[in-house]
């Protein structure tokens, strides 16, 4: 008789043990993820703000140079959005210029204006860029030049942003 309510106080006492570990887990899955909403909710404005400052700084606004001071055929060196970030402005002809990060995307060898052959020349490993729209001409870099979006006022060039192509 003793055996057998000592079996029956240890299901008893499994059964219990099993419905409190099943409720401790139910609780810890719930109470994780109502953390993770909390952190969520709270943590979607400061990431919605450092993608703002990041587009901001990419859309800070650079003088370059005046209009009449780059002949048609020639460039201009610069740096955007900050000095670790070498750019060039190529005036193409009358009334259209061209600007492009010029940290080549194959190894980041500065690429350069060949006013001759109207191309953008990387000369680390023979990298060819097109000067219309920095897109990929021959050799060995896997992506076009980043852009530099120009905006003109009152015969002043400024950098104003940068796209990067898709090609
Ligand atoms: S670094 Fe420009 S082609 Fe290799």
């Amino acid at each position: 008789m003793k055996k057998i309510e000592e079996f029956l106080r240890q299901l008893s006492f499994n059964i219990r043990r099993d419905r409190e570990l099943d409720l401790n887990r139910r609780g810890f899955i719930a109470s994780t993820l109502s953390l993770m909403g909390v952190f969520f909710v709270s943590a979607t404005p400061l990431v919605a703000l450092s993608k703002r400052k990041d587009a901001e700084a990419h859309e800070s606004k650079l003088f370059i140079v005046n209009e009449k001071d780059l002949a048609v055929g020639d460039s201009v060196p610069f740096h955007y959005p900050d000095d670790n970030d070498p750019a060039l402005l190529i005036r193409i002809s009358e009334k259209e210029y061209r600007a492009y990060n010029i940290k080549c995307t194959h190894l980041t060898c500065p690429v350069y204006w060949e006013k001759d052959t109207g191309h953008l020349n990387c000369p680390c490993h023979n990298g060819f860029f097109s000067v219309e729209d920095g897109s990929v001409l021959a050799g060995p870099p896997p992506r076009p030049l980043p852009s530099i979006k120009l905006k003109f006022k009152n015969k002043k060039i400024y950098a104003v942003g940068i796209s990067q192509a898709q090609h």
